[in-house]
């Protein structure tokens, strides 16, 4: 699967990083870097920058870098290929066929016969739901005054009470028992020797990728019964947690507004009654995942979930999901323990409306929640609902807006406005004390990563003997590496206190003799690391290729050290730096 070299260069230079990355984080110019709040890991300062002239990102916080392609696989999920396709688009650059390795090539043909299979399926059932059989579904959906022409739309059809009817269709058409058991819509029997549907007697919703393919279902049951909705699987075209239902549909209104809700029925219902906006989250709880696709299409969101516990748990879950990831959060919901189906279609779409008007920031809505709570007029409660109150507002980034909901907040407790800001303080100081003690200790796993780690690392070690090795025994090849290497290049203190010996004895004593080196230490393990040198290794050996060895052993070192001087850098302009300076490494060329 690979596109040429060249091509990938040109899509490369043809996609500014500054630009692609600002369509995902607001970014602010500081000389030639920009500066925003890194996508990859939660923070409050920002320490993900953007170089502009060497087209790199980097997080100073949690460590992540690359290239345009880089952030896009990291922020789209994509594989290179798919990076490579997404910039070319933006680009105006049209792709060859990429030539693909006989493992992908199958992979991808196996999703194309498995989306063939949805396809066919969901037109099988739509027929279905059509036919003599549908007929009792039909009447189901006039209960649920479900329009023909929406349910067109939708592609609802209908999984005769037949343990083969799927099965026997798709065999007609060719397709393998195996193709037909990936797709999740044919299962083995438990015996061992046959195959059923998994779908049977149950009103069917396709649910569709963004391009508007089937690549699952869901499976209403038409009278009572468990489960009330049956899923697709996991499959190679489906995943649960990325996809939401009816996102293809929201997505053609370019509304930058989305309304959230739980279920199909609901999605369906305020479809109908002309809100196009809406998407479900199919049950699942709402993920970082499904929270980066929404933001691909929306910048703000209202969340309308079931009233009952479950559904109010569920939002306060969303809400932090959503606001993590950028999305302005509004909340209503429906009075009554109603969900937002039974309530469009018992109160109409005007009074619908107004509950969209009425939403309200989330943070009412957290506090409302809190509210529920507690009893008002005990004052062991109130200082309760204060004090969780005060731990929401403190997570508030804007000044203005937790000065509103402080004010709110003090008139529904009766706590002095002036005694919830000192607790929010508080818990802002303790929060940035826990981001500080989160970064130093993300800071310390890079240190180990680069500084100790790396001593222990065979290679480097090895390395480093090599080196001394040779310049101890030979002049000529002490002559040749000091016009590269310095004691800095040495990670490992013993070892480069070694080099600086074989140094002063060479310009000194024009000779190195090991016993008298030994003795530039004094400490026991140190002359026993340094008297290894000579010892544990056989370079003597007539095939050891010296050239080689010592080049690699070279640039190996100098790689260690630059990484570890990334590692520690603080601005973006030291990382440049030290990048290039690893760029010229390729070139680097000792002759022995
Ligand atoms: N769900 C599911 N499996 C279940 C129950 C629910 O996948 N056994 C998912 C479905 O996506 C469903 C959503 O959770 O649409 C909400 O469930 P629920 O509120 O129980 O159903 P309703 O949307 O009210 O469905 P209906 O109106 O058809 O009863
Ligand atoms: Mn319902």
């Amino acid at each position: 699967m690979r596109y040429p070299r060249e091509l990938i260069e040109e899509i490369r230079m043809q996609n500014d990083i500054v630009a692609v990355i600002s369509q995902y984080v607001p970014l602010k110019q500081k000389g030639s870097s920009y500066f925003g709040l890194c996508p990859f890991h939660h923070e409050k300062t920002p320490s993900f920058s953007v170089n502009s002239e060497k087209q790199f990102y980097y997080c100073f916080g949690c460590g992540a870098s690359g290239n345009v392609y880089g952030f896009l696989m990291e922020m789209e999920n994509m594989s290179f290929p798919e990076a490579v396709q997404e910039l070319a688009q933006r680009a105006n650059i049209s792709l060859p066929e990429p030539d693909q390795s006989a493992q992908t090539l199958a992979a991808e043909r196996l999703k194309s016969r498995l989306m063939e299979i949805h396809k066919i399926a969901g037109r099988f059932y739509y027929d279905c739901l059509q036919s003599d059989a549908g007929t009792y579904a039909r009447s189901y959906m006039q209960k649920r005054q479900m329009l023909p022409n929406v349910a067109r739309k939708f592609g609802i059809g209908y999984a005769p009470d037949n343990r083969h009817a799927l099965y026997d269709h798709l065999l007609q058409q060719n397709y393998s028992i195996e193709d037909m058991v990936q797709s999740g819509l044919v299962i083995p029997d438990k015996s061992g020797n046959g195959y059923h549907d998994r779908f049977r007697g149950r009103l069917m919703f396709p649910i569709f990728d963004v391009q508007s393919r089937v690549i699952a279902f869901g499976g209403r049951i038409l009278d009572s019964g468990e489960p009330k909705y049956l899923n697709s699987p996991e499959t190679p075209i489906f995943s649960k947690s990325r996809n939401l239902y009816g996102l293809h549909l929201a997505k053609a209104t370019r509304s930058k507004e989305l309304i959230l809700v739980e279920g199909y029925m609901d999605m369906f219902s305020l479809y109908q009654a002309g809100f196009h906006n809406v998407v479900a989250s199919l049950g699942t709880a709402f993920n970082q995942e499904h929270a980066r696709t929404l933001k691909k299409y929306a910048d703000s969101v209202i969340l309308l979930y079931d009233s009952d516990d479950a559904g109010t748990n569920a939002a306060l879950r969303a809400i932090d999901v959503l606001v993590q990831n950028g999305l302005r959060v509004r909340v209503t919901q429906v009075p009554d323990g109603k969900d937002p189906d039974e309530f469009i279609k018992q109160n109409g779409a005007k009074a619908f409306s107004k509950l969209l008007v009425d939403a309200v920031h989330y943070i009412s809505f957290q506090i409302a929640c809190i509210q529920r709570k507690y009893d008002n007029h005990i004052p062991e409660h109130r200082v309760r609902f204060a004090t969780e109150a005060a731990a929401v507002l403190s997570k508030l980034e804007s000044d203005i807006e937790r000065n509103v909901y402080t004010t709110e907040v003090s008139r529904m407790t009766g706590v002095a406005e002036n005694a919830l800001q000192s607790e929010i303080k508080k818990q802002r100081q303790k929060e940035d004390a826990s981001f500080q003690k989160e970064a130093e200790q993300r800071r310390m796993r890079l240190q180990r990563q680069y500084g100790q780690t790396e001593e222990a690392e065979k290679g480097v070690l090895d390395a480093q003997k090599t080196l001394l090795y040779f310049s101890a025994n030979h002049k000529y090849i002490y002559q040749a590496l000091k016009q590269v290497l310095s004691k800095e290049d040495f990670p490992t203190p013993v070892y480069a206190d070694a080099f600086d010996a074989i140094a002063t004895l060479w310009e000194e004593e024009d000779h190195v003799f090991v016993a008298q080196l030994i003795s530039f230490f004094e400490d026991a393990p140190s002359q026993r690391r340094v008297t290894e040198i000579f010892t544990t290794r056989a370079l003597d050996d007539e095939t050891y290729d010296l050239s080689k060895g010592i080049n690699e052993a070279v640039v190996l070192l100098k790689r260690t050290n630059i990484d570890r001087k990334i590692a520690h850098s603080t601005t973006a302009e030291e990382i440049q730096a030290w990048l290039e300076e690893k760029r010229k490494l390729e070139a680097l060329h000792i002759t022995i």
